[in-house]
């Protein structure tokens, strides 16, 4: 099936690795010019040579007002078709005793810079009456994960901002979708498994064991089965798709 992604230009976030990057790649296997931004400014791990000359970097901190500032003014000058928010994760913990300060990092890190560099991303996009704009989220969004309140909390802002958003920009061709990853193999899912283990006492594998029976699929996914649903999500194919929460979890969300 050709997704009609062949010289579409997009901005993927945070992607220099795991989800981002997984994005990236099978963007760019779809023929899309990629644009991977990061704080390291790296290319994605594990692109392969063959996808290189269709991948470039910049760097940018979604934590930094000046650096999110930058990205708005590359925006001016190279618009995008298709946007593919995502972020770092933030500390775990849980929501009795956080503390305003860290409430407003994590906003201030995940939430606003997405709003404001979708804004900028949403002008081109609405004179070329074409776009997608496709936020990594998870599952604690539909189901909160205990002791990540800061991303428990502020993603649900940020799924109640893509919804609204959905509705504005509809009938100029413009999708709005976001895409809940449940337990994906990436660097920081195995960072979080290692601080279980060190605080349970138990062993990383029995963590991870413990993790996969609360899996339907009895495995955490691939990130490239992740980046295939947010390419989908940009195709030509999922243009009646807005609004949406798609799940990539293996079936691990209880609720309907
Ligand atoms: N993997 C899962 O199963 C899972 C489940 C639920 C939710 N999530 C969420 O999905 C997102 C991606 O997850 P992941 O597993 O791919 O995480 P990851 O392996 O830690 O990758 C995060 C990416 O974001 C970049 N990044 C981090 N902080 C940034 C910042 N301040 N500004 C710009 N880029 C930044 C990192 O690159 P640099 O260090 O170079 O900046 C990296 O490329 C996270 O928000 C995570 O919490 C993941």
């Amino acid at each position: 099936m050709d997704f009609g992604l062949k010289g579409k230009r997009a901005l993927v976030l945070g992607a220099s690795r795991g989800l981002g990057a997984a994005s990236v790649i099978l963007l760019a296997e779809e023929g899309a010019d990629v644009i991977a931004a990061s704080r390291s400014g790296a290319l994605p791990a594990g692109l392969p040579d063959s996808l290189k000359d269709r991948v470039s970097v910049i760097k940018l901190d979604l934590s930094d007002a000046g650096s999110v500032s930058d990205v708005i003014a590359f925006l001016g000058e190279t618009p995008v078709d298709i946007l593919v928010n995502n972020c770092g994760g933030p500390a775990a913990g849980p929501a009795k005793g956080q503390s305003v300060e860290a409430w407003i990092a994590a906003f201030n890190a995940m939430a606003t810079p997405i709003f404001a560099i979708t804004d900028k991303a949403l002008e081109a996009m609405t004179d070329k009456g074409w776009g997608r704009v496709v936020t990594i989220g998870s599952s604690g969004i539909v189901s909160p994960i205990p002791n990540l309140a800061l991303s428990n909390g502020v993603r649900g802002a940020i799924a109640g901002w893509s919804k609204t958003l959905a509705s504005e920009v509809a009938a100029s061709g413009i999708t709005v979708n976001m895409v809940l990853p449940g337990r994906i193999a990436t660097d920081r899912l195995a960072e979080l498994d290692a601080g279980k283990a060190k605080k349970s006492g138990q062993s990383v594998e029995e963590v991870k064991a413990a993790s996969r029976a609360t899996i339907p699929a009895a495995r955490y996914g691939k990130p490239e089965e992740f980046g295939a649903v947010v390419t989908f999500l940009c195709s030509e194919q999922a243009s009646f798709i807005t609004g949406s929460m798609i799940r990539v979890d293996g079936g691990m969300i209880k609720g309907m």
